[in-house]
């Protein structure tokens, strides 16, 4: 165990990983750029490093010394304690959770290796809200998706937004960015998918119907609050699914709409069909 470094100046370069958290714009130009992602807390923390990502700093608090112990043992990555007060001045918030981690990205996987084996996969179209990435991923761990794809303008998986909601699931599905949007998607037909694409459109049938006609791969294609998926990729789509709603009702939040699809998708078993 390398003993903790107090660091209590600010501008202190070792925690340039950590300046300006609350910085939406900079840090999503300025994680995938160098290489990092933000854990915050005991268990996203212990998550990454379980699922494999290497750590390149932790940031605590004195409190939480003894509590992430056994971590500090493991790592060889430094360590370095910070004043409550100084943290909130070098991140912009208060972190209240106590420890933050920088972790190193893994190399991005490509979309063929997501649908290699998969039976049960996800597309996401234009899913721009940290918050409702994470919790799809979230839902997707529980719910039996074996991947999930990303359109080129979805929010980033590992910000600290979408890791914090997701409880650390966006470290255990698989995920690739199609950089060819809607071109991209041909692929899941190629490997054998049917591609269902989730709209409240009166004209789409309702998802259990074409989920009972048992086709072995299943892509659960989502879009955006607001504008849903785009005409483009409604035509990519092998069929439109719905999920029925009481009278009046626009629509679902499509964090919701995904955890009842994956539900009927895993045919009410949590976990995609072997
Ligand atoms: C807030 S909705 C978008 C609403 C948009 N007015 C539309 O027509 O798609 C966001 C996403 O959640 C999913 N969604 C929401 N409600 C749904 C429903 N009842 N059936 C199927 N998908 C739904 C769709 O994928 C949709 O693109």
């Amino acid at each position: 165990m390398a003993d903790p470094i107090v660091v209590d100046d600010p501008g202190d370069p070792r925690l340039h990983d950590y300046t300006g958290l609350t910085d939406v714009e900079l840090r999503r130009r300025r994680e995938p750029a160098e290489g990092l992602f933000i854990a915050e807390g005991e268990k996203v923390i212990r998550r990454a490093l379980e699922a494999g990502y290497q750590m390149r700093s932790m940031l605590l608090s004195a409190k939480w010394l003894e509590t992430m112990g056994d971590v500090i043992d493991t790592v060889t990555a430094p360590v370095y304690l910070v004043r409550p007060e100084l943290a909130e001045q070098v991140t912009g918030y208060h972190v209240h959770r106590g420890a933050l981690a920088a972790m190193c990205r893994k190399p991005a996987l490509s979309a063929p290796q997501v649908l290699a084996g998969a039976r049960r996969v996800v597309v996401m179209e234009a899913v721009n809200d940290h918050t409702n990435v994470g919790a799809i991923f979230r839902s997707a761990a529980a719910l039996g998706m074996d991947g999930v794809l990303l359109s080129p303008d979805c929010a980033d998986p590992l910000y600290r937004r979408s890791v914090k909601v997701s409880m650390g699931a966006v470290f255990a599905v698989p995920h690739a960015r199609l950089e060819n949007w809607p071109g991209g998607l041909e692929m899941t037909g190629r490997a054998g998918f049917r591609l269902l694409a989730l709209t409240p459109h009166e004209k789409a049938v309702p998802l259990d119907t074409a989920v009972a006609k048992g086709p072995e791969r299943i892509a659960l294609m989502l879009g955006a609050e607001g504008t849903g998926l785009s005409r483009q990729a409604l035509s990519a789509a092998d069929e439109w699914v719905r999920i029925p709603m009481a009278d009046g009702i626009d629509s679902l939040n499509v964090g919701a709409a995904a955890a009842v699809a994956f539900y009927v998708a895993s045919n009410g078993r949590g976990r995609a069909p072997r």
